[in-house]
């Protein structure tokens, strides 16, 4: 799993020239904005997008540690979202289940340590949708090229539901689907652009949630990916 390409390029190649290109009066969120999604609930829209480059450097080298990797279900099957992690536990799946882990299954070594940047905005946007007081311990980084999806699913791996889901998106918008406390819920469905934070928690913090298939854009952070940081207390 050493000197792959792909792992750490897809992350350092496309954005200079695209950034800019990028004209100012595309369509963007309103940066401060706060929607409520539910009771624990709520998306700050552009909250995470003056560190965008600063995180984007430090992923680059959590990935050079980490690279990106499509894990295997408990059922066998591959996850079309690339993934890896950073800080002191890294979630995973394989055929023995999901679970969260010290050290990388595939190197044997540590998960890379979570960048300040990271840890710092996650419990900046924690407080500022009301949970005070968050420390992450844990960073789950997906990587999405166009085409792939993230199926309904409840964040429940964690040792306690306490803390809450502090989740970043990056890069090419998705759609972001928001569902009740059982699968079979109305789902709501949420645009999520480049440095939107939703934060779920309280309440919340068992709804489900996905993200529907990822319509082909471009955007100077990873060109044609969406990259999707969630930060949780695991431990
Ligand atoms: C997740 O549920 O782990 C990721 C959600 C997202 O990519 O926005
Ligand atoms: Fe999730």
């Amino acid at each position: 799993m050493t000197a792959r390409r792909s792992a750490s390029l897809q992350l350092d190649l496309p954005g200079i020239a695209g950034a800019a290109a990028r004209g100012a009066g595309e369509h963007e969120a309103v940066a401060g904005a706060c929607e409520a999604l539910a009771p624990g609930a709520v998306v700050l829209r552009g909250f995470a997008r003056a560190c965008a480059d600063e995180i984007r450097d430090a992923l680059a080298e959590i990935v050079a540690a980490a690279p990106f990797r499509h894990m295997t279900t408990p059922g066998n099957r591959r996850m079309s979202v690339a993934m890896t992690n950073c800080g002191a536990f890294g979630w995973f799946s394989d055929r023995s289940g999901y679970r969260y882990s010290a050290v990388d299954p595939d190197s044997g070594r540590p998960w890379p340590p979570m960048p300040a940047v990271i840890a710092t905005l996650g419990a900046e946007a924690a407080a500022a949708a009301g949970f005070a007081g968050f420390e992450p311990d844990a960073c789950l980084v997906n990587r999405y090229a166009p085409g792939t999806q993230l199926s309904l699913h409840q964040d429940k791996d964690e040792r306690d539901f306490d803390a809450p889901i502090v989740s970043v998106s990056l890069g090419v918008p998705a759609t972001f689907l928001f569902g009740g406390l059982r699968r079979r819920d109305p789902l709501a469905r949420v645009r999520l652009e480049h440095g939107d934070v939703v934060v779920w928690g309280g309440p919340a913090r068992l709804r489900y949630h996905g993200i529907a298939r990822l319509a082909a854009a471009e955007h100077p952070f990873a060109g044609s990916e969406r990259v999707n940081l969630t930060l949780r207390r695991a431990q």
